[in-house]
């Protein structure tokens, strides 16, 4: 299929931080940050008026309806772009990850006694401006193929939500300090595979494959290869006798659910982060699967190759 349309989403400028209450080395590193990810959009638009194709910019805070009529997303930012565009875009659409202002581990380092010198982080991002004709000019021309990531798909007594994870869900009290209480199981086909599992804990997170290096990993889950179809969930913090057990890590194969009931006054459900969430009450029953549309993402060389080790 030739490509003709496409949307460029942009994340949006940092608000520039109060000169009088910040160190001027931090302000000269924050003004320089909104500078390089300015420079790198005019960039990209340089380059596309050079294609004969149609396209339009819009601020990824501007989106609030599901994206159509275009053969093509392109998100100009880091992994935080891409997640927000990826919860508009359904699986017949690809998307295109441009990093536009890259961390620099050397500058991080230099830094490390000072402050936080990290820029953007893009995992999931197959182009930077050094290599964005080129990744264009394969995905115009056919040459490149996105891969098809695996989603989370929730639904609460009975009930699909309609936003897909790509990263990961946490399920939780909205106070942190507070207990959550709820029960699980895996079933498969409609049939228990697991016995149910009691637990008090600081709530249950499932991340997938893409997202396992995220909030997962550090929590002391593992990396997943990128192209897997399984999903990773994690009871946090869980309070003894039961957190002996191992049923408070592990996968929930792709064709496998996970069957949880809410059983504590509050909860809410966090998809990919704090901004889209969802209000749970006790006697709840929440369905988990990667059952969700796939995301069509051109990714990067590297983390296939990681996949096939
Ligand atoms: C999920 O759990 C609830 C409550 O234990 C139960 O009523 C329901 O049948 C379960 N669904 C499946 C598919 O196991
Ligand atoms: C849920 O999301 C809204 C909108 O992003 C946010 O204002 C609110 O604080 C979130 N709620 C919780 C409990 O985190």
């Amino acid at each position: 299929m030739a490509m003709k349309k496409l949307l460029l989403l942009l994340k949006p400028f940092a608000v520039s931080p109060q000169p009088s209450q910040t160190h001027p080395q931090v302000l000269h590193f924050l003004n320089n940050r909104n500078k390089v990810h300015h420079d790198s959009i005019n960039f990209c638009q340089e380059i596309l008026q050079k294609k004969s194709v149609e396209w339009k910019a819009v601020h990824r805070n501007d989106l609030t309806q599901p994206i159509n009529d275009v053969d093509l997303v392109v998100t100009i930012g880091g992994d935080g772009t891409l997640l927000q565009a990826s919860h508009f875009i359904d699986d017949k659409i690809p998307v295109l990850g441009v990093n536009s202002d890259p961390t620099r581990i050397d500058e991080v380092e230099k830094f490390s006694g000072e402050f936080d010198a990290t820029r953007s982080t893009g995992h999931l991002c197959a182009a930077t401006v050094e290599n964005f004709e080129q990744v264009l000019d394969g995905i115009l021309e056919g040459r490149i193929a996105p891969s098809e990531l695996t989603r989370v798909m929730i639904s609460v007594n009975a009930q699909r939500l309609s936003t897909y994870a790509l990263n990961d869900i946490l399920v939780a009290h909205p106070c942190p300090a507070s207990l959550s209480r709820f029960s699980f199981r895996i079933t498969k086909e409609g049939q228990p595979c697991s016995p149910p599992v009691n637990c008090r804990s600081s709530g249950l997170r499932v991340s997938t494959a893409a997202g396992s290096t995220a909030a997962m990993l550090s929590a002391g889950g593992f990396p997943m290869p990128i192209l897997s179809r399984d999903l990773q969930y994690m009871v946090r913090e869980p309070i003894s006798p039961t957190a002996v057990s191992d049923s408070m890590h592990g996968l929930i194969k792709h064709d496998e659910k996970m069957n949880a009931t809410w059983t504590c006054r509050k909860g809410v459900i966090y998809i990919d982060g704090s901004h889209i969430n969802y209000t749970i009450q006790d006697g709840d029953i929440i369905e988990i699967s990667s059952k969700a549309p796939s995301l069509n993402v051109f990714l990067p060389h590297y983390l296939l190759q990681l996949g096939k080790m």
